[in-house]
């Protein structure tokens, strides 16, 4: 098993689910349909009609319930089958799966483990996707790569150097793992990975933000708060400015796992300056759904080599490597720790501190 079952994950953006749509998406392996009933409140239902398999998703919606498209089966939100076409009874085993769904910060999040376990007390605080402080940008690709092989990646900035050249890379000279990382565990589930790089070339994406062409300081934090959430934490500033008044950038990187070897990748990039530019929103959208296609293109690359070739990944490491391998043993352990314990639930630190990071550049 590579998933932690009872915690939550992402399941969308709470927007998808505006109107009297419903979404279909299948997370840690299973079928699932969501939608907003009429009171606002948002379910979740296994996509499978108990009678013949047909997901529901592929029915309809009728009022608050969900049809299925075959015999005309009808469901509510609490899984309860209301009408068997062609008779009045209604069989015991006539029920779907309910999962536990909630709303926070503009994002869906489900529980597909037992829910009785399911807090909403255990949700993440990840405010910056929706905060008066923050404009975010946001975005969503599909990887077909196991979720663990984009948390080292995100654990892992110096790939920026090779991957990321003509967006957020450094190159040449600059090699961003030429500037030293300094990692550090936080609670039972954090992982957090700072380093600064002064006095740098910018790269096209940051003269973009900034509107500066010149050299500049650039700090950059990866924090990955297991199962799947983890989060950029960049500033930039030109040189001979102060920290103080640094472009800085939340970037929120919510990977649901949806198969073993697929993933929903939910992404939202908040920024603390030019909040009401709504071209350098998009602009931003453009240039980070960019940047993220070329990491798909290594991570689906990978994802192959791994199924032809076997695990584990890395083979050998590489200084980068000290984040991801830490965050992955941290995963391991909280698997590990629910395998073997069945009253253990995972709580996990509810804030990523926002701090401006003590820096040594000016
Ligand atoms: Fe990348």
């Amino acid at each position: 098993m590579i998933w932690l079952k009872n915690a939550w994950y992402v399941a969308g953006f709470k927007h998808e689910l505006d109107g009297d749509n419903f979404v279909a998406r299948r997370f840690l392996g299973t079928a699932v349909v969501m939608m907003r009933n009429s009171d606002g409140k948002v379910a979740a239902l296994r996509d499978m009609c108990p009678h013949r398999l047909l997901p529901l998703s592929a029915g309809r919606r009728v009022g608050d319930e969900l049809e299925c498209g075959y015999h005309g089966m009808r469901f509510d939100v609490s899984g309860a089958c209301t009408l068997a076409p062609g008779q009045t009874n209604i069989p015991k085993q006539a029920c779907v799966k309910s999962f536990p769904l909630e709303e926070k910060h503009g994002l869906l999040w489900i529980w597909m483990g037992d829910a009785e376990r399911a807090d909403p007390e255990l949700i993440p605080d990840i405010r910056w996707n929706d905060h008066p402080d923050w404009t975010p940008s946001r975005g969503y690709h599909h990887i077909k790569a196991d979720f663990r092989l984009s948390v080292d990646n995100l654990m892992d900035l110096g790939h920026e150097s090779w991957v990321h050249l003509r967006t957020i890379g450094q190159g040449e000279e600059e090699v961003i793992p030429n500037y030293p990382v300094k990692v550090s565990i936080e609670g039972e589930g954090l992982v957090r990975a700072h380093r600064e790089m002064p006095n740098i070339e910018a790269p096209p994406f940051f003269a973009m933000v900034l509107n500066h062409e010149g050299r500049i300081n650039r700090w950059q934090t990866a924090i990955s708060l297991a199962p799947s959430i983890c989060m950029t934490d960049f500033g930039v500033y030109p040189v001979g400015t102060s920290a103080d008044g640094a472009y800085r950038s939340h970037v929120l990187h919510l990977l649901t796992p949806e198969t073993e070897t697929t993933t929903h990748y939910f992404w939202s990039v908040a920024r603390n300056q030019r909040l009401d530019d709504e071209k350098l929103t998009e602009d931003i959208c453009k240039a980070i759904a960019q940047t993220f296609d070329e990491d798909a293109v290594v991570l689906e690359l990978q994802q192959k080599q791994v199924e032809a070739e076997g695990g584990p990944v890395p083979r050998l490491a590489l200084r980068v490597d000290e984040a991801p391998i830490r965050a992955r043993r941290v995963l391991d352990a909280l698997i590990q720790k629910e395998k073997e314990d069945p009253d253990f639930v995972y709580r996990p630190q509810l804030m990523i501190e926002d701090v401006t990071p003590e820096l040594a550049m000016s």
